[in-house]
């Protein structure tokens, strides 16, 4: 059997006297994608939290390819390989896309200049450059700036971002909160093969969406929230649309009930 990449069990969340989530098992494999479903409210993106670090749980336990960890900040699952895209996107507005991309791995010059805190934009825009092309993905050239964008390119750099930090990471860990909520045709089709890309280099991924076509399109194995609870765990191949639907909207009892 192989050692999930990322284990949840037991998992309890409250936001007050709200349960958001109650009582969650969830894992994902290396080289796995699995889509998590469920209606407005069902938990799926305090699920990401938690799983992120963003959020601590009220109860459970999280492992991290078999080892047991605590996250205190996403800081901590960051440096467990854990990359997270939220749904509300994270990007500094005023910034270049290439100055968002090297956040935090910026690219000092050589001697004087680096040792006074100089960074090489050039080259950290070639860099860049050379990893848009490797994933694929195309948006706008790297200079403009995040605020002058779209929404979907926007939401493509976010991808990007977190997509470039755990590529030809075997261990990584993708978490991805309605990634293509935003986008057209074409770069919907980009984020699909981004995701089949990174998964077939043994990135672990985690997809919330609404997008049903999409996530039979990508996704292994799908679990399915209803109001903080897990009520189904399938393998997408196979299983009827109107099965995933009605597991989403409540009209399908629970496998676990
Ligand atoms: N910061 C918060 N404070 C209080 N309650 C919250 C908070 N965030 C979420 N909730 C509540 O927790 C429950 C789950 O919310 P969550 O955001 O996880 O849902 P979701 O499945 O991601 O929904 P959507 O598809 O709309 O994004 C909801 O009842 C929501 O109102
Ligand atoms: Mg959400």
């Amino acid at each position: 059997m192989t050692t999930p990449a990322l284990k949840l069990s037991g998992i309890d969340m409250h936001y007050g006297y709200v349960r958001a989530l109650a009582g969650i098992d969830f894992h994902v494999d290396p080289g796995e994608v699995v889509g998590l479903l469920g209606d407005n409210g069902a938990g799926k993106s305090t699920l990401l939290k938690v799983m992120s670090g963003a959020h601590r749980p009220s109860g459970g336990t999280i492992a991290v390819h078999g080892k047991e960890v605590e996250f205190h900040s996403p800081s901590d699952s960051s440096a467990a390989g854990i990359q997270m895209v939220y749904q509300d996107l994270a990007l500094v507005d005023a910034q270049d896309i290439s100055t968002n991309l090297n956040i935090g791995r910026e690219i000092r010059y050589k001697g004087p200049l680096g040792w006074l805190g100089f960074v090489d934009r050039r080259a950290m825009r070639k860099r860049s450059e050379a990893e848009l092309d490797r994933l694929g993905v195309r948006t706008a050239p790297m200079t403009r700036p995040v605020e002058m964008l779209s929404g979907g390119q926007r939401q493509v750099v976010a991808l990007a971002r977190s997509a470039i930090r755990v590529t030809g990471e075997a261990d990584g860990v993708l978490l991805l909160d309605e990634p293509t909520a935003a986008l057209g045709y074409e770069q919907t089709r980009q984020v699909e093969a981004l995701i089949r890309r990174l998964a077939g280099q043994g990135v672990a991924i985690v997809l919330v969406t609404h997008n049903l076509p999409l996530c039979y399109e990508v996704a292994d194995r799908v679990v399915v929230l209803n109001r903080g609870s897990k009520v189904a765990d399938v393998p997408m191949a196979g299983t009827e649309p109107d099965h995933v639907v009605g597991w989403i909207t409540g009209a399908r009892p629970s496998q676990f009930a």
